[in-house]
Parts: C-alpha cells; sequence; structure tokens
C-alpha cells in the first residue's frame, strides 16, 4: 500500500482524533477506557490542529489519515494560545464534564485546564515539542522516522533551535524509537514523563 505524508486539512480533524484515542493507551487502543475518551484528543491533538495547522502532517492512505505528527515551533507560545483561544471553547461544557466525570477523567480534566503543565525551564533549550501516533498497521515501516524528519524541518524552519518529547515511562517502544531516530534523553526534575530532546540541523 503507497503511504503518502501531506500536510493536515481541516476535514482530516476526525481521523486524526480517532487516532489519538486509537493509540491513546501506551500506544495502544484507548476505546472504553473512558466514558469521555473524547478527552484524550481535547488535550494531545485538537489544541495543536486549532492553534498550528500548519505544524501538523498526516500519513495518508489514499482514502484517510492513518497517523500523524503534530506539535509547536514555540511551546512558550503556545501555552499563551492555549489558555486564550482553545480553552474558552470548553467553558461552558466543562462543568458537565466534571461532574460525570469519574477519577481518571478528573485527573485528565485537570490536565486540559492547565497548560502550564507543559512549561518548563529546563527544555528552554529544547522550544519545540510534538504529538506522534500511527495506526498499527502502518506501524514498523519507517512511516514514524519520515514523520518526526518532516516535522524538524517544518520546526526548524520555523526557528526552533531543538524540540522535545514527553512519553510515558511504560510506553517502552516509544523509547526506543525516540532515541534510535536521533533524541537523547534529557533528564527533567519532578514529574513521570521521560523527556527526549533533539537540536535542529540549525542549531
Ligand atoms: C512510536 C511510533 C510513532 C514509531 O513509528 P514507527 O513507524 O513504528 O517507527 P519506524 O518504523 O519509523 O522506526 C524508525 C526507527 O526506529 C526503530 N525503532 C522503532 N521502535 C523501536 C524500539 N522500540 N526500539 C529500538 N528501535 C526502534 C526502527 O527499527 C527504525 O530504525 P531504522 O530506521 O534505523 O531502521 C509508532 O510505533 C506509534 O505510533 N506507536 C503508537 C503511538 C505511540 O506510542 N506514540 C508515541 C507517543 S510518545
Amino acid at each position: 500500500m503507497s503511504l503518502s505524508i501531506r500536510p493536515y486539512q481541516a476535514g482530516d480533524e476526525a481521523a486524526v482524533y480517532d487516532i489519538c484515542v486509537r493509540t491513546g493507551d501506551d500506544g495502544q487502543d484507548a476505546t472504553g477506557r473512558l466514558d469521555d475518551v473524547q478527552l484524550l484528543a481535547d488535550i494531545w491533538a485538537g489544541p495543536y490542529l486549532f492553534l498550528e495547522p500548519d505544524l501538523a502532517f498526516v500519513l495518508d492512505d489514499g482514502e484517510r489519515p492513518v497517523g500523524y505528527v503534530l506539535g509547536t515551533a514555540d511551546t512558550a507560545t503556545f501555552v499563551e494560545s492555549y489558555r486564550k483561544s482553545w480553552l474558552p471553547r470548553f467553558s461552558e461544557a466543562l462543568p458537565a464534564r466534571t461532574i460525570a466525570a469519574g477519577p481518571e477523567e478528573r485527573q485528565l480534566l485537570s490536565v486540559l485546564r492547565h497548560p502550564e503543565r507543559m512549561l518548563c525551564p529546563e527544555l528552554t533549550g529544547y522550544p519545540a515539542h510534538l504529538h506522534i501516533d500511527i495506526l498499527p498497521a502502518h506501524q514498523g515501516g519507517g512511516n514514524g522516522r519520515r514523520l518526526i524528519e518532516i516535522f524538524v524541518q517544518a520546526v526548524t524552519r520555523a526557528g526552533a533551535v531543538g524540540l522535545h518529547v514527553a512519553v510515558s515511562p511504560t510506553n517502552t517502544r516509544a523509547h526506543g524509537f525516540y532515541l534510535r531516530v536521533g533524541f537523547e534523553r534529557l533528564h527533567i526534575t519532578g514529574g513521570e514523563a521521560f523527556f527526549y530532546g533533539l537540536k535542529t540541523p540549525a542549531t
């Protein structure tokens, strides 16, 4: 099957949300794990599509997106825009979502409400960050490497001197992937996530 990588278009949003959920449990399918499973995509996909559409790219199987990379070239600016323009979209729905939420959803709602969690002084040399997810049928064939390369080119053009990614400690496959495609482990104090960083070619 021939797969191409192309810029994100507005009509891709539902497919990106679906991929985010189907890879949202440490790379495994999160469908059914939460009543409000869309929350995962409202945190880790939607704000990037909305605020940084030019830095989103999809892997397309000819019919629909089957993977994506998305992110920002400047995390600090992104956090400001998220608070100003993304969070207000939820202001009416959040109270009802919170009342209906179980313990895991409450935690995720707190993540959704606090974009400042992304700010970390130790990451200033790596101002860009990304999220990458590919459906299982298309993993392991070099598509992840291709998506990373395109994203690195895009944030380099946008002026970023480096990029970082936060990875769940238990997503062991992703740890091996990032090291293999050129990232190095960053030792950041506090929090549970593992961080990996990559300097851009312009640096
Ligand atoms: C993580 C993910 C994006 C990687 O994409 P992929 O298409 O499977 O990876 P690729 O085939 O492009 O692999 C690129 C290189 O990394 C290597 N690699 C991949 N996983 C590896 C691992 N666990 N350990 C060591 N090397 C690994 C590959 O062998 C390949 O090496 P090569 O190019 O030198 O031959 C993809 O598997 C995925 O979407 N997983 C589910 C969602 C997820 O976990 N996302 C990341 C959240 S932080």
